[in-house]
C-alpha cells in the first residue's frame, strides 16, 4: 500500500482522482478485435437497460463492427485514460431518424467504470464533436436513464445552450434524440471538463 488507496467497507478502493491524460484515437483495423473485446463490456451494461442476450457462444457479438473499416461514413475510436484503454466510441454519418446523410451520429459509446465520474466520457465526446464539425444527433435508449443525464450534460456543456431532446419510437424501442450542431462550438472544451486536445 502506498497510502494514496482508502478503505471502503472492508474493501481496499484504489484513488480515483481527474486523469492527467485522455485521448481519442482512431482504432486501427487490426485493433478490430480490441473494440470487439470492449463491445462485450458494454453490452453487458446495457443489458440492464435493453433487451439483448448473449449469443449460444457466451458473447453479445456486434454484427456491424467490420463495417467501421470498410465504409468511409463508419469511425470507429478507441478511449484512452492515462495511457490505459479507457473506453470507445462508434461514429457514423447518416442520420438514423431522418434522411439527413450529414448529420453526424453516436452510434456506440462507452467508458469503462474504473474511469467513470472524471470528465472521460463528456471530454471525449467534446474532442469528437471538435473533429467532426456539423450537425449530430445522439440518441439515447429512454430507459438508460444515467446516459440520458450524461448526455444533457455534456451536450449542454459543449453548446452553451440547453438542449431539448426529443421522444422517437423506432424498431419498437423508445429513445430521446438530442440534435445540435458543433460547427460554432469553441475549439476547445469548456467547464472543469479536462482537455484532451
Ligand atoms: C454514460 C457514460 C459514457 C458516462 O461516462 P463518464 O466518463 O462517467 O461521464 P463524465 O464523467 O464525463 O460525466 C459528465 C457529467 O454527466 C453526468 N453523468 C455522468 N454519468 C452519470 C450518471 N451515472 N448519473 C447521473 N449523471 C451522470 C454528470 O452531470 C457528470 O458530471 P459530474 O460527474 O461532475 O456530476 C458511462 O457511464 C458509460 O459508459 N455508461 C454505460 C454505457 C452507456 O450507457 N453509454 C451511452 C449509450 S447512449
Amino acid at each position: 500500500m502506498n497510502g494514496k488507496e482508502h478503505i471502503h467497507l472492508g474493501i481496499m478502493v484504489p484513488e480515483r482522482k481527474p486523469p492527467r491524460n485522455v485521448e481519442v484515437v482512431a482504432a486501427a483495423h487490426d485493433q478490430e478485435p480490441v473494440l470487439a473485446n470492449l463491445f462485450e463490456l458494454y453490452a453487458y451494461e446495457l443489458s440492464d437497460v435493453a433487451d439483448i442476450h448473449l449469443g449460444s457462444d457466451g458473447r453479445y457479438g456486434y454484427p456491424p463492427l467490420p463495417l467501421y473499416w470498410q465504409e468511409e461514413s463508419r469511425f470507429p475510436f478507441l478511449v484512452k485514460v492515462n495511457g490505459y484503454l479507457g473506453g470507445f466510441a462508434l461514429i457514423s454519418r447518416g442520420s438514423q431518424v431522418s434522411d439527413n446523410r450529414e448529420t453526424w451520429d453516436v452510434a456506440e459509446f462507452f467508458v469503462l467504470k474504473r474511469y467513470r465520474r472524471l470528465g472521460v466520457g463528456a471530454g471525449a465526446a467534446h474532442e469528437i464533436w471538435r473533429r467532426f464539425r456539423g450537425p449530430w444527433e445522439v440518441r439515447v435508449l429512454e430507459t438508460n436513464r444515467p446516459a440520458r443525464i450524461f448526455w444533457q450534460a455534456a451536450i449542454d456543456a459543449f453548446t452553451g445552450a440547453s438542449i431539448k431532446p426529443v421522444a422517437v419510437r423506432q424498431r419498437g424501442k423508445q429513445r430521446v434524440v438530442f440534435a445540435f450542431d458543433s460547427s460554432g462550438a469553441p475549439p476547445r472544451p469548456i467547464g472543469r471538463l479536462p482537455d484532451h486536445t
